[in-house]
């Protein structure tokens, strides 16, 4: 089976004047079907170019990318449109839902372009709705709903179209302490339920809710493993399991 995400040699270098950033520095990282993977690292250690590479929002100045084992690097935008279209889920800190769409119609958008009918759009949709309990919003407009009902309405986008993998760039950023447990504890069961998740994140408390830490400092990985074996991440870990019991 080949490794789902499998980065190597990734550089992402930013030219800026006379002066070069090296966003990501020699990043090799796979990732199996399965896992739930947090890459933590202060602001500015180049997470969310990792993620918008591995979620082909980007590409690097060099390296490889492989996805399911078939090497995506070279790929045009409209292929790279597709792949995103087809394999991947996004959650963002913002939500990024339609102000205009309801919330249904916000659900079907990664439907839309797939070949499905309406009707299964809607079927669709509305199943994922259902697991994220927000049936009964579908004809809400996202202003009308708070904002942890909002990032659980773009989990049930994230979900909708049947991702490989779901990313989720700081998805608890925008929102109070409790709803963000509530969310991170949604994540946690989708991922027994067998779906892929990384989760970008500088905040130690909501990494140790994956599985297996990434830690990137200055766009390398100086981490990669389980969670007891990242002191910052392992602290919080045991302080939750205090707060919770
Ligand atoms: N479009 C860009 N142009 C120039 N520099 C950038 C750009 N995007 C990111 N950077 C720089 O790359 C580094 C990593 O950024 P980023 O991946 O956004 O970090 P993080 O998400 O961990 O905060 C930072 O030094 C940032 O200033
Ligand atoms: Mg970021």
């Amino acid at each position: 089976m080949p490794h789902l995400v499998e980065l190597k040699d990734i550089y992402k270098i930013y030219h800026m004047g006379d002066s070069d950033v090296h966003a990501l520095d020699g990043i090799s990282l796979t990732i199996d079907k399965g896992e739930f993977v947090a890459i933590v690292g202060s602001s500015g250690s180049g997470k969310s170019t990792c993620m918008n590479i591995i979620g082909c929002l980007d590409v690097p100045t060099s390296g490889t990318y492989k996805l399911n084992g078939k090497d995506i690097t070279n790929y045009t935008d409209n292929e790279l449109a597709e792949v995103r279209n087809k394999m991947l889920g996004f959650i963002f800190q913002q939500y990024n839902l339609i102000p205009k769409l309801t919330v249904i119609e916000n659900v079907q958008l990664p439907l839309l372009y797939g070949g499905v009918s309406d009707r299964e759009q809607r079927q669709r949709a509305m199943a994922a709705l259902r697991r994220v309990g927000l049936e009964s919003k579908a004809k809400n407009l996202p202003a009308q709903l708070s904002g942890g009902q909002q990032q659980r309405v773009s989990i049930a986008r994230a979900l909708a179209g049947d991702p490989s993998v779901i990313l989720a760039d700081e998805p608890t950023g925008a929102l109070d302490s409790k709803t963000g447990r509530e969310v991170m504890r949604f994540l946690q069961q989708l991922n027994r339920e067998g779906n892929t998740i990384i989760l970008i994140t500088h905040d130690n408390s909501i990494a140790a809710r994956a599985s297996r830490i990434v830690r990137v400092t200055d766009g390398k990985i100086v981490y990669d493993g389980p969670v007891e074996g990242d002191k910052n991440v392992a602290l919080q870990a045991a302080a939750g399991r205090d707060e919770e019991g």
